[in-house]
């Protein structure tokens, strides 16, 4: 049971996200028996309609997103906790009808599922109908922002009310399994412990690739592009978890402390090293999946001289003892040929080569952590091959350690990422949120990125849909030696 009874209030409730993820969400957490008996969960919009037909939209939602057929034991049970109030966000006086809903009995948690523009609205309202207290928690969706400037207006207006304290900021990818265990991974096994370093690792890839498009997203996507949308946050929260420290203890504060020392460490991109360090791309038409699909300024709503990108590619340095020489690439983009997130740690070469040309020629060991689908990690090992030859040589070849999540833990079912961070809230646990002054960090580094490009007057790159992206991101490895690993 979560530790707490909670009102749980989910302002957006009509939007895509609580829609598609946070009340499938809720109402797994309900199936688990991890809701409170006397938890509610009260849904906020402005449609002016009755409980029961937001029970029925509710019960809709789940149907067509929760991904299974619906529990019917476990949706009365839900359903009896569900509560929805009418605000109009924008309007201080329609928060006085809150007083009615919640219960100061219980935690309250403030789901803000909006544009990031009516946050302040939202507080103030909160404020005005004397709900807050040190006991309210709110949770701020991403984007905090659209730059470091922005981003700190935003955290101003909650901060006027709300505590570091009481605030969630919602980076999903934190929510995964396999993010998550990259920190089991790494400080509970000591092979990876202890050779996690320039003296072991070569370099370090991160690549988040996606098929969709910008699935009728144009108007938000193309104000934030790639860049915005996946690398401020996603992307360099897991670089961060691959490396930070070891914090002391597994707190909230002592692993957001370590994650941003490394955002501090990142190296600038600037005009200087722009061109050489960083790629971006804007898809043009081609096939996913061998189905035909439309280029970025093809799409539905699209103004057609834009030039927002929808993939990036980078070479990053981290300029501290652990890290001195060892770059990270990280990649992401839309309608690439597959979703496959995955983290691939490139070991160095051993020092002396004792078996011969056939040796040399085999890539060193590599270490893969699949993110998503087929949730797994893989170490490739060298290995005799077995058998006897008449001259006696030894001949290697490469082999693989694979474990498969689906396959070890046949028996548990992988959580959505919100499920976790939703229960997480629940419970008080500020530990898979991200910290202003992260947010903030991110942001200041990926500001100088579109200054550089600014600067330069850079492009992005057309690139086929259903392709690897553009050509120049081949070359960015390729002038180190290195290629891009694709494991499907
Ligand atoms: C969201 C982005 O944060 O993450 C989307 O706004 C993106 O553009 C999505 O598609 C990817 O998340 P996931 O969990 O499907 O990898």
């Amino acid at each position: 049971k979560t530790s707490e009874p909670c009102d749980f209030v989910l302002f957006g409730t009509k939007g895509d996200l609580a829609r598609r993820k946070l009340l499938p969400s809720l109402f797994q957490l309900e199936k688990a028996n991890l809701l409170h008996e006397e938890s509610r969960v009260i849904g906020v919009a402005r449609q002016d309609i009755t409980n029961a037909a937001y029970k029925k939209q509710v019960k809709q939602n789940i149907e067509e997103f929760g991904g299974e057929t619906l529990c019917l034991d476990t949706w009365k049970r839900f359903s009896e906790k569900l509560d929805y109030v009418c605000v109009d966000m924008k309007d201080e006086k329609s928060y006085q009808v809150f007083k009615d809903h919640v219960d100061k009995s219980r935690t309250m948690v403030c789901y803000l599922a909006t544009p990031p523009s009516i946050f302040g609205d939202i507080c103030r309202g909160l404020n005005s109908a004397g709900i807050i207290d040190h006991s309210v928690r709110v949770v701020l969706e991403k984007p905090i922002g659209h730059d470091l400037a922005s981003s700190k207006v935003i955290n101003d207006q909650v901060a006027e009310f709300f505590s570091e304290k009481q605030i969630y900021r919602i980076d999903h990818y934190l929510g995964k399994e396999t993010v998550l265990n990259l920190v089991a991974l790494r400080f509970a096994n000591s092979i990876f412990a202890t050779n996690w370093d320039h003296n072991c690792i070569d370099h370090v890839q991160i690549s988040v690739a996606e098929s969709v498009g910008i699935e009728g997203r144009w108007g938000y996507f193309d104000e934030a592009g790639q860049m915005r949308d996946m690398v401020q946050n996603h992307l360099l929260q897991i670089l961060t978890l691959i490396a930070m420290e070891p914090p002391a203890v597994l707190d909230a504060d002592s692993i957001r402390d370590e994650k941003l020392k490394v955002l501090k460490a990142l190296r600038r991109i600037t005009s200087s090293n722009v061109q050489s360090d960083t790629v971006r791309g804007q898809y043009v038409s081609g096939f996913v999946k061998g189905k035909e699909v439309p280029g970025y300024l093809e799409e539905e709503g699209a103004n057609t001289e834009s030039q927002t990108e929808s993939f990036v590619a980078l070479k990053v340095h981290i300029d501290n003892w652990r890290w001195a020489g060892v770059p990270f690439y990280l990649r992401t983009g839309k309608r690439l040929p597959s979703k496959t997130s995955e983290v691939n740690i490139f070991f160095k070469r051993q020092p002396h080569n004792l078996f011969g040309e056939s040796f040399a020629q085999l890539p060193p060991n590599k270490l893969t952590i699949r993110l998503q689908p087929d949730e797994g990690v893989e170490v490739t090992v060298m290995n005799k091959v077995p058998g006897l030859t008449s001259s006696g040589s030894m001949d290697l070849q490469k082999s693989k350690l694979n474990l498969s999540f689906s396959e070890t833990f046949k028996d548990e079912r992988i959580a959505d990422a919100y499920e976790k961070l939703l229960l997480e809230v629940m419970r008080g646990n500020q530990a898979l949120f991200v910290r202003r002054d992260e947010v903030e960090q991110a942001w200041s580094w990926v500001d100088g990125i579109f200054k550089a490009w600014d600067a330069n007057n850079d492009t992005p790159e057309p690139y086929q849909a259903g392709t690897w992206g553009p050509v120049a991101s081949i070359a960015l490895l390729a002038r180190d030696n290195r290629a891009w690993y694709e494991s499907r």
